[in-house]
């Protein structure tokens, strides 16, 4: 175990007889260094993004040090290995007979009082208590005894609801509340086996990063009430994608069967939200699922909507831009481009539409802005950190791909016409068309613009609900859900990641993306990763995007 010193600034460490090097600037634990090598070290109350507090002794290893004469002296005593840092040197054995008979009397404590509640348990199937059991466990309990039973505790949070059986007191979800969201409201009450999560009464834990609790909790202690008794983990499919709900862009899990969204859940990215996700985001995925979308096209015959199939309706839509393109060349179109809708979506569409009426005006569509970030931690009073600080914010901006947009159609109009601005162009009759992508489901067009809408001589709506658009439109178009749309978004920070369609479109919609493909006569089937291509070789500013895959973090445009 030699290390070239002052040249090499790696540490070499021994973890089951396997040499791993790790840097020494890292300040790797002992989990840390040995999930490097492959080796599993089981914890329960060590999380990467809470504080140490070594408490409940599963991760106990056997460590030592190697002397530069090659000579091994081990500590007699077993040491946590989430609070031993991995230093050059040091010797780790997970295996030893002495760290076995460790996990197994830890795991036989910890089920003391733990109910035989799997077959009923949310978070079977994903719960460390049953894989760190099968693993490392008794096979059988040596408990004569009564456990101890005590009642489930539903007033714990809107969203969540504690098992308080189950528990196995690691203070994960207590130190999330302290030391991420800030609000403190989890905390121990009583002391020894009596010990229990509870909050001050009447404080519910209903601050926005609660749900987060859930997932941190390694047993089926805190569950989700929104997925409570849905769906069994090992049915679902999982998918890698990206939260619509703000600019932040979370790095999301989204779980579904059947083509129904059951879950969804923060997926690690350093580059976006870290380990965690805000509640708009996880629970914000129910429409997706709902029976009202619109399902089909409509066209308006007077006051009746009728159905449309959906080439009849890209020849409507081709018969309107020819029309167009012969009175004005498309002056008095607007194309209303949301905010919501991937990079790839909005170039096709402004292809096609700019194919046959070049003249087309771009407008950034509806954006709702809350007009400050939310940030966290939250101190004593409830005040926000500044941006700097803050280990998770929620943006006042409630769009994923506004800054991506915004990009796009200044590379092809020099000035940026934003939705605000467009009444006025209504109402000195420059604008007379409009197609208007309305994707984001929370936006809800207040009367006034739903007015202003009325003086079009014809409006196209891409749009989930009717929404009071079928007072307005001539043509209401199906769109799709985030979680059925395949291509890229750009978050508040220039980072551009891969959404990811984790079911079919709703009742077989054709998505945007392939609308304005065939509108624009391509042939074959829509594929994201050459659109992004094409827009990456076009705009200097996605240049970064000419890749195959943008990988797990995505790839930071430098904008
Ligand atoms: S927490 Fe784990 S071990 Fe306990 S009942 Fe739930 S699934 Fe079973
Ligand atoms: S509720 Fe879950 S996260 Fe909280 S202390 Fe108990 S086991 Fe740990
Ligand atoms: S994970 Fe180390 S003591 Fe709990």
């Amino acid at each position: 175990m030699m290390r070239c010193e002052g040249i090499c600034p790696m540490a070499i460490i021994s973890i089951n007889g396997k040499d791993i090097e790790v840097g020494d600037q890292e300040n790797l634990n002992l989990i840390q260094a040995a999930q490097r090598a492959g080796i599993e070290i089981p914890h329960y109350c060590w999380h990467p993004a809470l504080s140490v507090v070594a408490s409940c002794r599963m991760c106990l290893v056997e460590v030592g040090e190697k002397r530069p004469d090659g000579t091994i002296i081990m500590q007699p005593r077993l040491v946590p290995a989430c609070q031993t840092p991995a230093r050059h040197g040091t010797v780790v054995l997970t295996n030893s007979p002495k760290a076995r008979a460790a996990q197994a009397a830890t795991l036989e404590f910890l089920l003391l009082n733990h109910p035989l509640d799997c077959p009923v348990c949310d978070q079977a199937g994903e719960c460390l208590l049953q894989d760190y059991s099968y693993k490392y466990g008794r096979a059988k309990s040596r408990l004569r005894d009564e456990k101890l039973i005590r009642p489930d505790k539903d007033y714990i949070g809107d969203q969540i609801v504690l098992f308080t059986d189950r528990c196995i007191m690691c203070t994960r979800c207590v130190r999330f509340t302290r030391e991420i969201s800030g609000t403190s409201e989890l905390q121990v009450i009583y002391r020894g086996d009596h010990a229990e999560i509870d909050i001050f009464p009447g404080k519910p834990c209903n601050n926005k990063l609660a749900g987060n609790v859930v997932d941190i909790c390694p047993v089926g202690a805190l569950c989700s009430k929104d997925f409570l008794y849905k769906q069994r983990v090992w049915f679902l499919k999982h998918q890698k994608s990206v939260c619509p709900h703000c600019s932040t862009g979370c790095s999301i899990w989204i779980d579904w069967n059947k083509n129904i969204v059951y879950r969804i859940r923060p997926r690690y990215n350093p580059q976006a939200n870290g380990y965690f996700m805000c509640d708009d985001g996880r629970f914000g995925y129910h429409h997706v699922n709902s029976r009202d979308r619109l399902a089909q096209p409509l066209s308006r015959h007077g006051s009746a909507w009728v159905e449309a199939g959906w080439r009849e309706m890209k020849q409507i839509i081709l018969q309107h831009l020819d029309s167009i393109a012969q009175s004005d060349r498309g002056q008095s179109l607007a194309l209303v481009l949301s905010p919501w809708l991937t990079l790839e979506e909005a170039w096709l569409a402004i292809l096609a539409v700019r194919a046959r009426c070049p003249e087309t005006r771009l407008v950034q569509g509806p954006l709702r802005d809350t007009g400050f970030d939310d940030t966290y931690p939250k101190g004593p009073r409830g005040e926000s950190p500044p941006s700097e600080r803050a280990k998770f914010i929620v943006r006042g901006e409630k769009a994923p791909n506004r800054k991506g947009l915004e990009l796009l159609i200044r590379h092809f109009q020099k000035d940026l016409l934003t939705w605000e601005q467009l009444p006025d162009f209504i109402h000195r009759a420059e604008i007379r068309h409009a197609y208007l992508f309305a994707c984001d489901p929370l936006y809800h067009l207040s009367e006034q613009e739903l007015r202003c809408l009325s003086n079009l001589d014809t409006l196209a709506v891409w749009t989930l609900f009717r929404n009071g658009f079928d007072a307005v439109a001539s043509w209401l178009i199906p769109a799709t859900s985030f979680a059925e749309k395949n291509g890229t978004f750009v978050n508040a920070n220039g980072l551009a990641q891969s959404v990811r369609p984790a079911i079919s479109p709703y009742a077989n919609i054709w998505p945007e993306a392939r609308f304005f493909w065939e509108l624009s006569g391509q042939t074959g089937l829509f594929h994201p990763a050459s659109v992004r291509y094409d827009i990456a070789r076009a705009i200097a500013e996605f240049t970064t995007l000419a890749c195959d895959d943008l990988g797990e973090y995505g790839v930071p445009l430098g904008v």
